[in-house]
């Protein structure tokens, strides 16, 4: 099969990639800004990568050429990065929701099938557990096809980035109603793993909980909590999640016009469990005697992300739709996760 990973040079298209280039299989063709996580796959005889950048005409013209050569389109282009949302939230809006809409009508248009990725955020925010039993439909674990989605305010505008790809989702689905598309959309759910995203002591910016608090380990500077780190999240490893995706591109006759959750609900934390976890794990297996251990200390959201911030309290994914259709059950723990993940950025040093 021809497959084309639209903003394949990603983390998650990296790891996809690889693997599916791997199994000898597939011809697959990466279109992205750089090639710099795909290291990896130079010289394989079945792997493609094309730079480009779908916001000018000419790597719109690349992407256009590529979806109408190929049998199925994986589109990863997407900012999923809670610090642009608040800094840069027309780019991010432009990106997410009016480039990739311009993706989805040219896989109708060719006439190919369209795996989206979205993301957990589309959830939005839950209500404390208390008063949670009162608003129906929002309570966790969030269901694909069930579960409302409440965001806050437009002064919020870290909800541009959920609310722009929940109406791709929306356009998408249209799409699929009309007998015009054949998709599959993927919520993602925190996933973790190498390459997940640069350290701050190599490029200046504010990237997402595990670089920020990986950089803080290496350098023995405070790991920030953001309001105290009470938001819980469900950290997945890279592998299980393209364990699914591999399944959702092979049995397309399961996964048509559906939505699917990817994640981990086993592997649940909040920021400040994850920081204690983190600096446990570094300091018994990475930490030089003459290195210091970073402190734990609070920050205000804003005084870390700008105006704007707000935060989704609690995400926790309903997996029983993958399990069902397609067998699918993520394996590796959150210790094991966050080690796997460690061990990559200590070895990178
Ligand atoms: C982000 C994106 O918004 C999602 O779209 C994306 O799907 C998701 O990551 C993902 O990786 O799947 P979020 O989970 O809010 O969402 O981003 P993180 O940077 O991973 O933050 C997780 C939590 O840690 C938040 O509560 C944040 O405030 C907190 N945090 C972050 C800290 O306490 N300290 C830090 O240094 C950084």
């Amino acid at each position: 099969m021809k497959i084309l990973l639209l903003g394949g040079g990603g983390f998650i298209g990296s790891h996809l990639a690889e693997r599916l280039a791997r199994s000898g299989a597939h011809e697959i063709t990466c279109l992205d800004l750089s090639d710099a996580k795909l290291a990896a796959l130079a010289g394989s005889e079945n792997f493609f990568f094309v730079r480009a950048n779908v916001c000018t005409p000419s790597g719109a013209a690349t992407a256009q050429e590529l979806i109408q050569n190929t049998d199925v389109v994986i589109n990863l282009i997407a900012p999923p990065n809670p610090s642009l949302y608040v800094s840069k939230p027309l780019e991010v809006f432009r990106l997410t929701l009016l480039e990739n809409f311009k993706i989805v009508e040219l896989c109708s248009a060719y006439g190919k099938r369209l795996i989206q990725f979205s993301t957990s955020e589309v959830y939005g925010k839950t209500f404390p557990e208390a008063e949670a039993a009162r608003f129906v439909g929002v309570a966790v674990p969030f269901k694909e096809d069930e579960t409302d989605f409440i965001v806050g305010p437009v002064n919020k505008h870290r909800w541009i980035y959920s609310v722009s790809k929940q109406v791709l989702e929306r356009a998408i689905d249209a799409y699929g109603l009309e007998g015009r598309l054949n998709y599959t959309i993927v919520r993602p759910f925190n996933f973790i793993g190498p390459r997940i995203d640069y350290l701050t002591t190599e490029r200046t910016g504010t990237p997402r909980v595990f670089s920020c608090f990986m950089s803080a380990l290496l350098t023995g500077s405070p790991m920030k909590l953001v309001n105290g780190g009470l938001s819980r999240r469900c950290y997945t490893y890279i592998d299980d999640a393209v364990d699914c995706l591999v399944l959702i591109l092979t049995t397309p006759d399961k996964c048509s016009q559906q939505i699917f959750n990817i994640g981990n609900p086993a592997n649940e934390a909040d920021a400040s469990d994850l920081a204690l976890r983190m600096r446990h794990l570094y300091d018994l297996k990475y930490r030089r005697p003459d290195q210091p251990l970073s402190k734990i200390e609070t920050v205000s959201g804003e005084d870390f992300y700008g105006l704007g911030y707000e935060d989704c309290d609690r995400r926790v994914p309903d997996i029983l739709k993958a399990e069902r259709l397609l067998g699918w059950t993520p394996k590796v723990d959150l210790t094991d996760a966050l080690d796997r993940t460690m061990a990559y950025y200590v070895e990178k040093q």
